[in-house]
């Protein structure tokens, strides 16, 4: 017999009125890390109830069932860089949107197109000296997307000044941003109008809505990229003897698992559904959150500790999901892979070391360095800009303050609050 919903709920904080916002907004994760000590499932309210789930049997319940688990009205769809296009775009007809789009972005297809370009752009932008990480992760990945979806020809100050939200912390990337969307759309016009047969243009200029799809694609792209990025050279500049182009996937995988760019995901249930006995009804905002799992001492062997060893073993089924899982798995994820694999395998060999003492994740829309990560790159060759790529890299490619000052002093090197099970 299903019994009446009463999920547990953190009770530090909360007020009656207000419910756990206020803790939503300050410290999403240490909210979301209280409610996993209380057990697999928790509810908290925000603007609305909200259940939260972190085993491989929620994941599978959430993921699993495109129909009985919408996106649209989830918490994606209050950012205007994603409320359209195919993050919009529920069953039935996610189905056959995703079959035009999926080929284009299967590994098979994205790695023998990309991989020369991407190590030609990454090879003529590489860091010397003391840079941000974060801010130069940031620049690198707007110039992989360019030479991936774009090509030549495209206004690199559009790219920079639509995303640019994205960088921003609260409500930067929730707001309207009419100008900038309009904007971007009349470039990625112009552009498909005569695409560059060596980017993905080809596609989004073939298919209707085909602009707006690649607008909600280079944005779905944009920050986790960048985030992703700037997380693994922190852990990779923690561990000289694991920067050698052999231990590159390892410390990719490793990395989204401990810093999951896609930290929380959000569906709306569709009609009442149960789990665990307990029922979830229609209408209710449920959660998955890859952070809490990819943590999850039941499934993880010492969850805290950067240990890219692990990814030799099996994985635990509905246990890893940095890209999610299902039908709505990640539509970049090859894109994603090769983009980190590329940046990181061209560190291998140089001298990469921590300015920066402390780097915590913050759940902003991705999950976020609280602050600049400061490091310094040293190579006994210099590197010079031979490459002939046609992408654009504007902005300075190093940080020159001599000192970062973490924006929370003494913060441990990942959120290490007490562990649940
Ligand atoms: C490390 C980088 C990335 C991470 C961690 C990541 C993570 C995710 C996750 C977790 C989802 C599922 C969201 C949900 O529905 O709950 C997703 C969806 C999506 N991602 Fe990525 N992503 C990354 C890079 C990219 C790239 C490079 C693209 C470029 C095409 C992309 C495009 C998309 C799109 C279009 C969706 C929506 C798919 C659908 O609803 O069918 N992402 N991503």
């Amino acid at each position: 017999m299903t019994r009446p919903e009463k999920w547990p709920s953190p009770t530090r904080n909360y007020s009656g009125l207000i419910g756990h916002l206020p803790r939503w907004g300050a410290d999403s994760l240490e909210l979301l890390e209280e409610g996993a000590r209380l057990g697999p499932v928790f509810t908290v309210q925000l603007w609305r109830p909200v259940t939260i789930g972190h085993s491989p049997a929620w994941n599978r319940l959430v993921l699993g069932n495109t129909a009985g688990f919408r996106s649209r009205g989830s918490m994606s769809q209050l950012s205007p860089y994603l409320a359209a296009g195919i993050v919009a775009t529920d069953a039935p007809d996610h189905r056959a949107r995703r079959a035009l789009l999926n080929p284009a972005f299967h590994r098979r297809m994205v790695t023998p197109q990309f991989a020369d370009q991407f190590a030609a752009v990454v090879r003529e932008h590489l860091p010397q000296g003391e840079f941000d990480a974060v801010a130069w992760a940031s620049r690198m990945v707007r110039a992989l997307l360019s030479t991936a979806f774009l090509g030549r020809n495209f206004p690199d100050r559009v790219l920079r000044s639509f995303l640019t939200p994205l960088d921003q912390g609260l409500p930067g990337p929730l707001l309207p941003r009419p100008f900038r969307i309009r904007t971007m759309d009349r470039a990625l016009h112009r552009t498909f109008a005569d695409p560059d047969p060596e980017t993905l243009a080809p596609l989004f200029a073939s298919i209707p809505g085909g602009v707006q799809e690649a607008r909600v694609a280079i944005a779905a792209a944009y920050d986790t990229t960048a985030h992703t990025l700037a997380f693994a050279l922190w852990e990779l500049a923690g561990h000289p003897e694991l920067n050698t182009a052999r231990a590159t996937e390892s410390m990719v995988q490793e990395t989204m698992r401990l810093y999951p760019a896609g930290w929380i995901g959000s569906r709306v249930a569709v009609t009442d559904t149960e789990f665990d006995g307990r029922k979830i009804p229609a209408g209710r905002m449920v959660l998955y959150s890859p952070y809490l799992t990819h943590r999850n001492p039941q499934l993880w062997d010492d969850p805290l500790t950067f240990r890219p060893d692990r990814f030799t073993g099996r994985l635990p089924a509905w246990g890893y999901l940095p890209f999610a899982a299902g039908e709505r798995t990640c539509l970049g994820a090859a894109l994603a892979t090769l983009m980190l694999r590329t940046v990181i395998s061209a560190f291998a060999g140089a001298g990469l070391q921590r300015i920066s003492t402390a780097v915590r994740p913050r759940g902003v829309i991705t999950l976020t360095p609280d602050g600049p990560i400061v490091l310094r790159r040293t190579t006994t060759t210099t590197t010079t800009a031979t490459s002939t790529s046609t992408s654009t890299m504007t902005g300075t490619a190093t940080y020159t303050a001599p000192v970062h000052v973490p924006h929370r002093p003494g913060a441990p090197m990942v959120a290490s609050q007490p562990l649940w099970g």
